[in-house]
């Protein structure tokens, strides 16, 4: 059933061929969602990169319109680790689109999230990390104030069966900067997480793929370019069906949350060793006593998944 009022919601991404996905499903639910922003992150590539390849996701959807804002362009307390092997030279390889020519606005992202949040009533405000978590991180350093008036955060990152994709234990955005993963994760605040135990299972198989192409439309056409080319590298690493789409299960869960089954537990990150820096440690069996303090999915109806994005991205 359509919602009365759409949530609102502050995407913050490093896009990425996922993100942009993610990013197209949410611009195609505005019944359900409500961007008050997008604001962009260091991560599959710098933060130049990532923040036109917002406004260039934005451009093909017909919304010039949407606010982005630059963030931050290293983590927290490391250097920047990219991800071109995954997603290309741009982050956006695939799709020829046009240069985009829609304005950055002036503020920086950190000022931004914490500007909204304490003009917003109190949780009233959805956070949708698609990236490293710098941001975020560095809103709640800066401004603790705001951990009580989040509605709740919903990321894609980490892993507990599946383990790791960047190094044997860690998923890439809390690898790039589990520092502020472990700020964000000890906030406080609501969290769902969407790991790589759920986007494993939501693949662009070929019918999946053929079906954006077949929308015919420039969403759909350059949708089907982009996870083309993310799936090239994916099905020669897992031997898979095709490549795991980890970023819109952020925005599906908030247009229909019954699509996601999992726990809620407590995750904690590991900061400090050399060999599993960045893993979720998540108590899915519930070993300790440590307090849950995130809703850890571990499943997801992907046939589902996959008609809701084909039919929102037929809106667009
Ligand atoms: C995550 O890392 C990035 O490469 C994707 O965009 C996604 O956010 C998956 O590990
Ligand atoms: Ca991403």
């Amino acid at each position: 059933m359509a919602k009365t009022t759409a949530k609102n919601i502050i995407i913050d991404t490093d896009p990425g061929q996922d993100d942009a996905v993610a990013i197209l499903l949410a611009l195609g639910s505005p019944q359900e969602l409500s961007i008050l922003g997008i604001t962009t992150v260091a991560g599959n590539v710098p933060l130049e990169l990532t923040t036109r390849n917002a406004r260039m996701v934005c451009e093909l959807a017909g919304r010039p319109d949407v606010a982005i804002y630059a963030g931050c362009d290293r983590p927290l307390a490391h250097s920047l680790v990219t991800a071109e092997h995954v997603h290309g030279k741009t982050g956006l390889d695939g799709p020829t689109l046009p240069e985009p020519t829609m304005p950055v606005q002036d503020k920086h992202a950190v000022d931004y999230i914490i500007e909204t949040l304490r003009a917003e009533p109190p949780g009233t405000v959805t956070l949708c990390p698609l990236g490293p978590l710098t941001n975020i991180a560095t809103a709640l350093q800066r401004a603790p104030d705001i951990a009580d008036r989040i509605e709740e955060i919903v990321l894609m990152g980490g892993a507990y069966f599946e383990v790791g994709n960047i190094t044997p234990a860690a998923e890439f955005n809390i690898y790039v900067d589990p520092e502020a993963a472990e700020i964000v994760f000890k906030c406080g605040a609501p969290i769902t997480v969407m790991p790589l135990d759920v986007t494993h299972k939501a693949l662009v198989t070929k019918p999946r793929n053929d079906a954006f192409r077949a929308l015919d439309t420039p969403v759909g056409i350059a949708t089907a370019q982009m996870t083309d080319f993310f799936e090239r590298f994916d099905k020669e690493k897992y031997g898979s069906a095709g490549a795991p789409l980890h970023d819109p299960c952020v925005t599906a869960y908030l247009i229909n949350p019954d699509l996601f089954s999992g726990r809620h537990i407590n995750v904690e990150i590991e900061t400090q060793s050399k060999l599993t820096r960045g893993m979720t440690v998540a108590d899915w069996w519930n070993v300790t006593d440590r307090a849950p303090n995130a809703t850890f999915m571990g499943d997801v109806d992907s046939d589902g998944f996959f008609a809701l994005i084909t039919e929102r991205l037929a809106r667009l």
